[in-house]
């Protein structure tokens, strides 16, 4: 996705970051900031900030922020090269379209032209004599035709070869073939099979409607083989970053969304009018699923299996829901395993009762504490009132804590005084560790240098903290990286700031005009992340500041090195110990 840097340096220059801004934002100028209400939060007082000259936005609210295609991107919603191509325009450039880009797109493109032709195939096979028991599997579970037509259910046929000849003949060649994930290549003989062979083929299908991979189900209850089998990671394949049925979830007029675990659950969701139904991939709910939920809805209703296991996922997708900002109910499945079971037990009327009483997740937590302990037991009730003082105090609001404070009073019978007085001392309790642990921050020498970023992690604050500096200082004043020659990327503690570190030192020595605006390859995270550390920066540039800098990440360097070489002969030592010791 590389575009030329004299291109990028170009553009950069010919749409001036204050102007592009300027048409989304009114900027107001005070020193050299303008400032103006952030278009990425909502806020009522200024926090987002233009820097013409250092080419950066940077929001001291959200912490969003990164150079004029960055703002492209949020503000549009645009990938990288979709975001060059706009300014590009905007500024009557020709964009020299790039090789590499250009060939891993059209790499894309034929890999989903190839599962939609895939799809195609599973979806005629199934309605083909060799699909008959595939038809009838789906159907006695209660999958209707407009159902299986709706998310283009299809068969994979119990050959070695249906989709191999089938792909051959329409041109892919054996790289695409391998490429696609569809099929194994034989250890024997290098030769293509299908890798879904005998199974009821349930597409998977991006927001923008491409068919990216599958799940497929066998169709007995058969133990010995894995009841689904999904297509492996691929180009166009990525099961944290997609969820199953968003694509038609992502229109539903019911304002909120609902996660469960399996296909055949939101299958049936969808079918009995809750079309706001996904399932995630086979794999527990990751940050990217909720980040990609939270695109489309502020309100998630968990569903998960009712057993131990949907439990606990429950109690883990809880907080990454809520960091990503979504409001979390939860429904407690009962009477039945799965919604899917539920719904043809019960039928869609139950099941909006259900969904009507469920709820957020302190109620869920709650009942999930009140669920460990038998409350005709004095002790144990003790540990229950504890408990759920513990996790009222946690609550932000009074109000909340006043209501299931009461709450769990009346359940456990005993007086709202006491139990006030509990979550008190629960919240106390909870104030002064967070004191304690904030006073060790303070105590440590790059206090408060955590980044605000979910992703991005200091593993040396100390270093970490020279490291910003240092590129804040090279940032002002370029010519300061003739003076680094010492310092090699390999050098710094954090990643993204060596990343950085290399890419300047890069453009600098072939006379490229050194700005954030020139750096490549950073996600809109860490791109927000090296605005902020440029417009925080301040004080004078000076060439002792910079040699300070330097000699901290040197010195911080070499002794994790020792460190670590340390482990490593402790280590050695304690295995010839244990050998001598052993038989
Ligand atoms: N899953 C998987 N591989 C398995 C089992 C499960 O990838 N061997 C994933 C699938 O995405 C599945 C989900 O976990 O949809 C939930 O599993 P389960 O509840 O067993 O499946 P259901 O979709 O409910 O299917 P069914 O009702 O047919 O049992
Ligand atoms: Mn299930």
């Amino acid at each position: 996705m590389a575009f030329p840097p004299a291109f990028l340096d170009e553009l950069v220059q010919r749409n001036p970051i204050e102007e592009v801004v300027g048409q989304y934002v009114s900027l107001k100028r005070s020193g050299s900031n303008l400032f103006g209400l952030c278009p990425f939060h909502g806020e009522k007082t200024a926090s987002f900030s233009v820097a013409p000259d250092k080419g950066i936005f940077y929001c001291f609210g959200c912490h969003k922020g990164g150079n004029v295609i960055n703002f492209q991107m949020e503000i549009e919603g645009l990938s990288y090269p979709d975001a060059v191509r706009a300014l590009a325009k905007r500024a009557g450039l020709e964009v020299p379209e790039d090789q590499q880009y250009q060939s891993r797109y059209r790499q894309q493109e034929r890999l989903w032209a190839l599962h939609k032709e895939a799809a195609r195939y599973f979806h005629a096979q199934l309605y083909a004599p060799p699909g008959a028991n595939a038809l009838g599997y789906a159907l006695g579970r209660g999958m209707s035709k407009n159902t299986l037509t709706k998310f283009g259910i299809g068969y994979a046929p119990d050959s070695w070869t249906g989709l191999v000849d089938t792909l051959r003949s329409k041109g892919y060649t054996e790289e695409e073939l391998r490429d696609s994930g569809l099929v194994t290549v034989s250890r024997k003989n290098g030769n293509l099979f299908d890798r879904f062979r005998d199974r009821l083929m349930f597409p998977i299908i991006d927001v923008r409607g491409n068919v990216i991979g599958f799940g497929g189900r066998i169709m007995t209850e058969d133990k010995s083989q894995a009841k689904y089998l999904n297509s492996p990671e691929t180009l166009i394949f990525n099961k944290r970053k997609n969820l199953f049925a968003l694509n038609l979830a992502k229109k539903s007029k019911l304002g909120y969304l609902i996660l469960v675990e399996g296909y055949m659950d939101a299958i049936a969701l969808h079918q009995y009018g809750f079309d706001c139904a996904v399932a995630s991939l086979g794999t527990a709910l990751t940050e990217d699923g909720a980040a990609l939920l939270s695109r489309y809805t502020e309100q998630v209703v968990l569903i998960y299996d009712g057993d131990a296991a949907g439990q606990n996922a429950t109690q883990r997708a809880i907080p990454i829901l809520e960091k990503a900002g979504l409001q979390v109910k939860v429904l407690q499945m009962r009477d039945a395993k799965d919604p899917d079971e539920f719904l043809k037990k019960f039928g869609a009327d139950r099941f909006r009762l259900l969904l009507e009483e469920s709820s957020n997740r302190v109620e869920y937590q709650l009942r999930a504490i009140g669920r460990k302990y038998d409350l005709r037991d004095d002790d144990q009730k003790v540990r229950y009132l504890q408990e759920c003082a513990d996790l009222i105090g946690c609550l932000g609001s009074t109000v909340q804590r006043e209501v299931y404070s009461t709450r769990v009073a009346e359940t456990a019978g005993i007086g709202m005084d006491a139990m006030k007085l509990e979550v008190d001392r629960a919240r106390k309790r909870r104030q002064a560790k967070e004191k304690k642990k904030q006073e060790k921050i303070d105590l440590s020498p790059a206090r408060n240098l955590q980044p605000k970023s979910r992703t991005i992690r200091y593993d040396n604050l100390h270093s970490a903290r020279a490291e910003e500096m240092l590129l804040g200082l090279c940032f002002q004043e370029p010519a300061l990286l003739d003076r680094t020659a010492e310092l090699t990327p390999e050098m710094f503690s954090a990643p993204i700031l060596g990343k950085a570190y290399a890419q300047m030192l890069e453009r600098h020595s072939q006379g490229l005009d050194v700005s954030l605006g020139g750096l490549v390859d950073f996600t809109p995270e860490e791109m927000g992340h090296l605005a902020g550390i440029l417009q925080r920066q301040q004080g004078p540039v000076n060439e002792q500041a910079l040699l300070d800098c330097v000699h901290t990440i040197r010195r911080e360097y070499q002794t994790h090195k020792v460190e670590s070489k340390d482990d490593l002969l402790a280590l050695q030592s304690a295995m010839k110990e244990r050998k001598g010791i052993g038989p």
